[in-house]
């Protein structure tokens, strides 16, 4: 910035700086279903351990404007982050050291994301997969109109979710593969105002884990709410039990060798077992056991695992008060952070005091 900018602007818009250099990682969930067994071992799991560190600053949150999308029902949008936000404080997310909030309860968000919009070129939005895919189901039904049943939450969601990433800086976001294009999208924005109007933003990268496991559903497709395939992550006990015996196996009769690899319950297992134990049960494969027997060993592991926490998320749901209360010291954490940051924005901008 030349020296005639910085004497502009008033040396309360100068401290918006973060003070420590640490890698920054921000993630969001958006609010429209129950955790199952998927979700925890592919982002959950990584993330809470990634809360633990003391050389990065993470930000998580409840992306419940990114659920008004596709979910037009208030109860489960309401619902959904009830259980979401238990579910990661009952597995011991660290919420001392990240920071844990509710999109909507930060008004910074919505706020920047107009400040995007008037940045980017309706052209790159026009390029989104999931606008994309919408169209083609039009295409592919015959209907005439191409956007029919598109709305503009879908259209230009990539610039809310650009807003989510560039208000915090984050260097890092652990996304899922189909995230991918939204990352770049919020570089290629970010980039578009930092030339227009200073450099405020950080770039921020895609991180995805190759080696993390992507668990199959009941059915022996990978475990999605769109399949309808899924365990959830805390079914009681009685209900898990079900699910378990549910999941499809070939018919390979007890003592006949089975090939653990191509196995929905082995994958299971794996997701939650030590290396030794996963050996053992190869082993156990390579000799022939049978399914029923596997499935009961499964729901006895699964369970012994999940017990705790189970016990934690059940108590939290009796106590929605302890969740409010803590997304709220969140948000206030977080507003820390994008209140003067957003007053910098708009200054930038050109909306200014007069006087
Ligand atoms: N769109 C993401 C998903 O569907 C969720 C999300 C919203 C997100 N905002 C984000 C992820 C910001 C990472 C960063 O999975």
């Amino acid at each position: 910035m030349s020296p005639a900018a910085a004497t502009i602007q008033p040396a309360s818009l100068r401290r918006a700086r973060p003070m420590s250099r640490k890698i920054i990682t921000l993630t969001g969930i958006t609010t429209t279903g129950t955790p199952h067994l998927g979700n925890y071992v592919g982002a959950i799991r990584p993330a809470i351990e990634a809360s633990h560190r003391v050389d990065v600053q993470s930000y998580y949150f409840l992306a419940d404007y990114h659920a008004l999308i596709k979910c037009q029902d208030p109860a489960r949008v309401q619902r959904s982050t009830l259980e979401i936000a238990a579910t990661w404080l009952a597995l011991g997310l660290d919420t001392e050291h990240a920071v844990f909030y509710r999109q909507s309860d930060v008004p910074e968000i919505p706020e920047l994301t107009w400040l995007l919009q008037c940045v980017t070129a309706k052209g790159l939005m026009n390029r989104a997969h999931a606008y994309k895919a919408a169209v083609q189901a039009n295409e592919a039904t015959g209907e005439g109109d191409a956007d029919h049943g598109v709305n503009m939450g879908l259209f230009s969601y990539p610039v809310l979710m650009a807003a989510d990433i560039l208000m915090f800086r984050a260097n890092k976001v652990p996304v899922g593969r189909d995230q991918v294009q939204h990352l770049e999208m919020a570089r290629d924005i970010a980039g578009r105002f930092n030339n227009i109007y200073g450099e405020h933003f950080v770039l921020p990268e895609a991180v995805v884990d190759e080696h993390t496991a992507v668990l199959n559903g009941i059915d022996g497709r990978k475990m999605s709410k769109s399949y309808d395939n899924v365990i959830p992550l805390f079914a009681p006990q009685k209900a898990l039990r079900k699910l378990i015996m549910k999941i499809k196996t070939n018919s390979l009769e007890p003592g006949v060798p089975k090939d653990p690899d191509t196995c929905t319950l082995f994958s299971i297992y794996r997701a939650f077992a030590s290396a030794d134990q996963t050996e053992a049960m190869r082993r156990r494969y390579a000799e022939g056991i049978g399914w029923g027997e596997m499935k009961g060993l499964l729901f006895e592991f699964l369970d012994a695992h999940l017990l705790e926490a189970r016990a934690r998320y059940d108590a939290l749901l009796e106590a929605p008060e302890r969740i409010e209360a803590a997304l709220r010291e969140g948000a206030e954490r977080a507003r820390l952070v994008s209140g003067p940051f957003m007053q910098q924005l708009r200054h930038s901008v050109g909306i200014r005091p007069l006087a």
